[in-house]
């Protein structure tokens, strides 16, 4: 009897200790370090248990139709606010909103990318997204000489053929998840800047390459957003999902990694100079960035494998949802259609005018990719920084271990910049009233080094998928539709959105 006395008290302490311990880590801390925030000024957007801001989100969904209205209202509500300031797990998160302040955060090294969800990721792929400081700027520096204004334009016409695959496959039919479809073209269109060719006829599992690749991105991100990962660390995934992603990683590598061999090996420099349509490698060879040695100015054949991966994870997701997006306010939104329509016939008479000059001189839809990017906004923050020492941000003290964000979704959506910000007016970007938006408030693709090293491919691809799907048809969405935004791993219709796509009557 004694005996069990004793255990029962055991238990009861470890217990006690663990809740002391869990209540003191998640509720004390943060809180105590908000009050230090706090007394600077900064505002409180929400102090909620673990979830922080995201306990917004089904309550916003009940009674707004959008998970994300809180989180957009609040510079509405306060257009002048410099920062905000919510807690996630054990940390206090500060989003920025105000230019100088955004570009002090840009330019500071002593923040840094945090690890919380993306080293699942990186078990698998480990490209410039992760990389900082010297490794980060000499990467980013051999790909951007080989990712230039040539291979852009180079990529109309492969850009021009997925679309026009696609649209034969769907011609009349109702796709009844449009964003996917457009993650399938997007993961289509990054396989075709890196080699090229499609990937159909290699298989991996009975699967193609490209469906194994999307597998592989989409269980990662559940993982990483996974109560297990959330409480017990990346150790405790080891031993489960994670290994078989990692070994289906490793054996799409290999076949990746032979294709890129064959190429460096039958490649005749000579030859390449004159070569017509020329892919990333093809760049990466002719630079002769390509080398067995990581160097100032090369980098291996699976430093390439790891960026083509990185490049199809960022194109993926923001491209498709956006996209499909774009198609959703088309349907929503006819007058939109209407000039859009307009101004692709007066422009596009042929395949031959499909130009990097004449789609530039495209102004509304431009103006019309611009709305779509504010008032969507499929990066509503970047990925989590850590403060990695005690820092100064104009005249805000930043503690060590401080999260740090740019609200980027928030200042899209400020009424002092954007006049009516929740209507979707593609006009607003016409009329003269953006002339003066100040840096860093319009920022879907990020600013400073780590900007998105792909959003003039992002742009000119969606820029012709538009294009292409326009002057084929006519889009029906079912009148009953309403879209709910919510959130999984990023801002995302609740549910999908099917369209039926009618050739267009000549
Ligand atoms: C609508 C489409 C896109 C949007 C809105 C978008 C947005 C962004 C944002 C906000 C970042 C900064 C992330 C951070 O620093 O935490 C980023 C980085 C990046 N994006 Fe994109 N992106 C898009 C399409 C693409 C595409 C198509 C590619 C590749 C083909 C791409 C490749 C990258 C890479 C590699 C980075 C990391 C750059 C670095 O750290 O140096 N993105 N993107």
């Amino acid at each position: 009897m004694g005996l069990i006395i004793q255990i029962i008290i055991f238990l009861f302490t470890v217990f006690s200790l663990l809740a002391l311990y869990f209540v003191y880590k998640f509720y004390i801390k943060p809180k105590v370090l908000m009050g230090f925030y706090e007394k600077q000024g900064v505002k409180n957007l929400c102090f909620s248990p673990f979830i922080g801001k995201y306990s917004f989100v089904s309550r916003d969904i009940a009674s707004k139709s959008d998970g994300f209205y809180s989180i957009k209202d609040f510079l509405a509500q306060n257009p002048d606010c410099k920062y905000s300031m919510t807690n996630l797990a054990d940390f206090v998160c500060v989003q920025l909103y105000d230019p100088d302040l955004i570009k002090d955060f840009y330019n500071c090294k002593h923040v840094v990318k945090h690890k919380f969800g993306v080293e699942i990721f990186q078990e698998f792929m480990n490209g410039i997204v992760f990389a900082e400081g010297e490794e980060h700027s000499r990467k980013r520096k051999i790909i951007s000489q080989a990712f230039h204004y040539q291979l852009l334009q180079s990529m109309i016409p492969p850009l021009s053929e997925i679309y026009d695959e696609f649209i034969d496959k769907i011609k009349d039919k109702k796709v009844d998840d449009c964003i996917s479809m457009f993650q399938e073209i997007s993961a289509e269109s990054v396989l075709r800047l890196f080699f090229s060719k499609s990937f159909k006829d290699y298989k991996y599992k009975n699967k193609t390459i490209t469906d194994n690749l999307i597998d592989l991105i989409n269980i990662a991100g559940q993982l990483a957003k996974s109560a297990e990962y959330a409480f017990l660390g990346k150790t405790f995934l080891r031993f489960g999902k994670l290994s078989a992603l990692k070994k289906t990683s490793r054996d799409l590598k290999k076949i990746f990694k032979e294709v890129i061999t064959n190429r460096i090996n039958s490649t005749n420099l000579q030859d390449l100079k004159h070569k017509q349509r020329k892919d990333m490698i093809d760049y990466l060879i002719e630079n002769q960035g390509i080398d067995k040695i990581e160097s100032e100015n090369k980098i291996t054949i699976d430093t390439i494998i790891e960026e083509f991966i990185t490049f199809y994870a960022a194109g993926l997701d923001t491209t498709g949802h956006t996209l499909g997006m774009a198609i959703y306010y088309l349907s929503a939104y006819p007058e939109c259609t209407k000039l859009l329509s307009e101004e692709i016939k007066a422009t596009i008479k042929s395949q031959a005018d499909l130009s990097s000059d004449n789609i530039k001189n495209m102004k509304y839809l431009q103006a019309f990719v611009n709305e779509v990017l504010r008032h969507y906004t499929i990066a509503d923050q970047l990925f989590m920084r850590i403060a990695t020492q005690d820092i100064k941000l104009g005249n805000l003290n930043v503690k060590k271990g401080t999260i740090l964000n740019v609200g980027i979704l928030e200042n899209h959506f400020n009424p002092k910049y954007f006049k009516n910000p929740y209507q979707f007016n593609p006009q607003r970007w016409l009329d003269g009233s953006l002339d003066k938006l100040p840096s860093y408030i319009f920022n879907p693709f990020s600013a400073g080094k780590n900007n998105c090293i792909g959003q003039h491919f992002a742009q000119i691809n969606i820029k012709i998928g538009l294009i292409k799907f326009i002057q084929s048809f006519d889009f029906e969405i079912d009148p009953n539709y309403k879209l709910i935004l919510t959130f999984q791993f990023l801002i995302e219709p609740l549910q999908p959105i099917a369209i039926k796509f009618n050739s267009k009557k000549l």
